[in-house]
Order: structure tokens, then C-alpha cells, then sequence
């Protein structure tokens, strides 16, 4: 099973690559496929095709494009549902702790990662950012 994992642009520019690679990677995932990638306003309608007309919408595609991202195919039993329970409550006062959000953030919007929420959203997800051939 597989799933797309984005580190954001505010992880990126704090620095916490490693560590939340490194969180991963110590539970025991393996990494398929990785790359820096620079979202811009195409890019995020698609990938988040279903907040587009949510209030918060316009504020997100403003972060997410705001410096690169890393974006990783991540790979393991129950990959989807694990770097869910990794990740935490997309609000970080929600998170349980030990996750990367209650370690990490301070805020809902830059929340660090993303992490795909169904096998259909993994399918979806992860041909926006790797071809076959990148995928390992
Ligand atoms: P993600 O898609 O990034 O993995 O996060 P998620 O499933 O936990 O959260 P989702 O509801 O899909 O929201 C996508 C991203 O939009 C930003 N957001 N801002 N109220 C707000 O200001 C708000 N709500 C969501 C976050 O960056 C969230 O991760
Ligand atoms: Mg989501």
C-alpha cells in the first residue's frame, strides 16, 4: 500500500525535514519516491480539489505555494491510516500528543505535512507529483 506524504513549506523552512523524515523512516515505512516540488496555483486547485470553495481556501493556496515542498510516496501495511495517526488532528490543539503536529505546530493551517486520507485519494494524489518511473 502506498500513500503521497507532503512536508510543507513551513516545515521546510523550519528545518524539520529530518526529523519528520526521520519519523517515518524509524516506523519502519519505506520511501518510494521523493523530490522538492513548488506548488503553484494549478497544482494546489487540483490537489486540494475539495476545499477550493471553502473559506479558508484562498489563505492555503497562498501558504502552500509560499516556498517548496518535499513530496514523498510513502510505502507499508496500512501506510494510509499509520501517517494519519502520525500526523494528528489537522487542528494541532486536536493532535495527540507525540504526534507531529502536537510536537511540532502552532498552527491549523501551517500544520507541517499532509498525508492522503483514502486509498482513492492516494490514487489521486500521487500521479500530480511522480510518473511511474519515479516511483521505486
Ligand atoms: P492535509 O489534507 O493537508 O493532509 O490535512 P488534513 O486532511 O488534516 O486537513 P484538511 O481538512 O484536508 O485541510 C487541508 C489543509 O487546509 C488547511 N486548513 N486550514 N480552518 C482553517 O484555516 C483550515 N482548515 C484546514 C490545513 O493546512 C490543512 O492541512
Ligand atoms: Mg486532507
Amino acid at each position: 500500500m502506498q500513500t503521497l506524504v507532503l512536508i510543507k513549506p513551513d516545515a521546510v523552512r523550519r528545518s524539520l525535514v529530518g526529523e519528520i523524515v526521520r519519523r517515518f523512516e524509524n516506523r519502519g515505512l519505506r520511501i518510494a519516491a521523493m523530490k522538492l516540488v513548488r506548488f503553484d496555483a494549478d497544482l494546489s486547485r487540483r490537489h486540494y480539489k475539495d476545499h477550493v470553495d471553502k473559506d479558508f481556501y484562498p489563505p492555503l493556496e497562498k501558504f502552500i505555494a509560499s516556498g517548496p515542498s518535499l513530496a514523498m510516496v510513502l510505502e507499508g501495511d496500512n501506510v494510509i491510516q499509520v501517517v494519519r495517526q502520525m500526523m494528528g488532528a489537522t487542528n494541532h490543539l486536536e493532535a495527540a500528543p507525540g504526534t507531529i503536529r502536537a510536537d511540532l505546530a502552532l498552527s491549523t493551517r501551517e500544520n507541517l505535512v499532509h498525508g492522503s486520507d483514502s486509498p482513492e485519494s492516494a490514487e489521486r494524489e500521487i500521479p500530480l507529483f511522480f510518473g511511474k518511473d519515479e516511483i521505486l
